[in-house]
């Protein structure tokens, strides 16, 4: 029987799962496989310190937490859950763009301010989504489910980047300027990587139209937090909606400040069922690996053994 370190508490299903598979330890010297959450610096010297490690299962899709050269540097396999959180991530997106285009969160504190003082032909007016145009930069499993749910609001798809074949059918491919040009919505749905990093800032933001929303669900580093906030206070768009943020946990005063951004901490895949099933994935991820049975599609950097 194999030994496994958890970083962390699981769900009872995965943890049942994972004791019926394996024995548990603390002790990181004798773990050959561990089960690792997005706050986790899982690096060199966190590897280092687990000699006889083989197979980093990460409780979450992004991997940006994983020093992946150190990992593959020692022939340690990382696996990911790819596929069980594309709805709730999709729903989310919807969330946020829906409450900043008809302004839900200033609307609620209002109400509760006890602020409201009676309908008026002119007061709290919002953007209407039905019938606009949605940019999803970033069209794999979840840019896609986010302009599948688009087709209910008969809304125009745009998309750059990704390659959904599927729901491609229903979508326009543009260039990024294009793109940004053009929506009235745009939707980031691209991980974390040197190519995607501050992917949106100043210049991107000055080709978006005054009344665009930015939604961002993907990861904070795609987007350049001051230039945005800059822009958001400039009203060069009309507003956005942020579930990630470039230095978590930290979120700037000056965007915490502003009217027109909703914020919601790094939630999107929240669910009990899609958190569940994360942990579930994560916990399966381990009982393959050690059966040389690991799903090729779970698998982020193969070991060269
Ligand atoms: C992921 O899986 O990378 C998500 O960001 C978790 O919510």
């Amino acid at each position: 029987m194999h030994t496994i370190l958890l970083t962390r508490r699981l769900f009872p299903e995965a943890e049942l799962l994972l004791e019926r598979a394996f024995h548990r330890t603390r002790n990181h010297r004798l773990a050959d496989g561990v089960i690792t959450q997005l706050t986790d610096p899982v690096d060199a010297r966190f590897m280092d310190r687990m000699p006889r490690l083989r197979v980093i299962s990460q409780c979450a899709v992004g991997v940006d937490n994983i020093e992946l050269d150190a990992a593959r540097a020692r022939g340690i396999t990382v696996m990911n859950t790819p596929g069980v959180l594309t709805e709730a991530a999709a729903d989310m997106t919807w969330a946020l763009i829906l409450a900043v285009a008809r302004r839900v969160v200033e609307a609620d504190r209002v109400c509760r301010a006890g602020a409201y003082k009676g309908w008026d032909l002119e007061y709290m007016l919002g953007r209407e989504i039905a019938g606009g145009t949605l940019g999803i930069i970033g069209a794999g499993r979840i840019g896609t489910a986010v302009a599948r749910r688009a087709e209910g609001f008969g809304m125009r798809v745009l998309y750059h980047g990704g390659s959904a074949p599927g729901a491609a059918r229903k979508m326009t491919r543009a260039s990024l300027p294009r793109l940004l040009q053009r929506s009235d919505v745009v939707s980031l749905h691209v991980p974390a990587a040197p190519a995607t990093h501050h992917l949106i800032g100043a210049r991107e933001l000055a080709l978006m139209k005054r009344t665009a929303i930015l939604v961002n669900t993907s990861r904070g580093s795609t987007v350049d937090e001051s230039a945005l906030i800059d822009a958001l206070r400039r009203r060069v768009i009309w507003g956005a909606g942020l579930d990630v943020f470039e230095r978590e946990p930290a979120i700037p005063a000056a965007l915490r400040r502003l009217g027109n951004v909703v914020l919601t901490p790094h939630v999107a895949s929240a669910t009990r069922q899609t958190r569940g099933a994360m942990a579930l994935t994560a916990a399966r991820n381990l009982v393959d690996f050690f059966r040389r049975r690991p799903d090729p599609g779970r698998v982020v950097t193969a070991s060269l053994s």
